[in-house]
């Protein structure tokens, strides 16, 4: 049977990074879902269509090929702001998680990353962890990356920023970010991404080798 890890969290906790590595770790494949729903917003933002017709979006997300995501062209604040939007959308939901769902399954393991994995879409997964952080670290850490790259940010907005977000997130009547029932909580506010993927590992191994 498949091993599936999923990892939820609010925007900015460090999913990310953390799933990743423990993919590489494991030799499993990762699907950042997040992705998804960024590439069903740029379609319809390329097509000049409106983000608040649900039937359109429907059909955009449809057509989301999970072999073709690329987060260096989906990273972008707009982007994430307008998945953010169609991501209230129960149509929308339904035809991206079929396609999560399907990933889900590929042997020998998975990890999948985002707001619903342990509570909707994978409710099965033999681990579940919740990542998070204070906002201020999440906006903090978001702040030094963009400067980290060469760019320019302004906290202030970014703080604000990562609340809005959290509350669409966590606000929307369809499957709104929560930690599962049975979920590990990992605060890295204090905590580097090394120290988290450790805390993780152990969690991983004690399911993966119970002896
Ligand atoms: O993690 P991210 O910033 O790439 O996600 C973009 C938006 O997509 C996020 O604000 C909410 C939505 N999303 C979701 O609703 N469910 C998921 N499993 C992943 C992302």
């Amino acid at each position: 049977m498949t091993f599936i890890i999923a990892i939820d969290g609010p925007a900015a906790a460090g999913k990310g990074t953390l799933s990743r590595k423990i993919a590489d770790t494991y030799g499993f494949h990762h699907l950042d879902t997040g992705l998804t729903y960024r590439a069903t917003a740029k379609a319809l933002l390329d097509a000049g269509l409106p983000l608040d017709d649900e039937a359109v979006a429907e059909k955009m997300a449809c057509e989301v090929d999970l072999a073709g995501l690329d987060r260096s062209v989906l990273a972008q604040h707009h982007i994430g702001e307008a998945a953010s939007k169609i991501a209230v959308m129960p149509s929308v939901r339904r035809a991206l998680v079929e396609a999560q769902r399907a990933f889900s399954n590929r042997e020998p393991g998975t990890v999948l990353d985002g707001r619903d994995i342990g509570t909707v879409v994978c409710p099965q997964a033999q681990v579940k962890l919740y990542v998070t952080a204070s906002p201020d670290v999440r906006a903090r850490r978001r702040h030094d990356e963009i400067i980290a790259n060469g760019g320019s940010a302004d906290y202030e907005a970014i703080f604000e920023d990562v609340k809005k977000r959290d509350e669409r997130d966590m606000g929307r009547a369809d499957s709104p970010l929560k930690p599962a029932d049975d979920a590990h909580l990992l605060d890295t506010s204090e905590m580097s991404i090394e120290a988290a993927f450790q805390a993780a590992k152990i969690l991983i191994d004690a399911v993966l080798n119970p002896n």
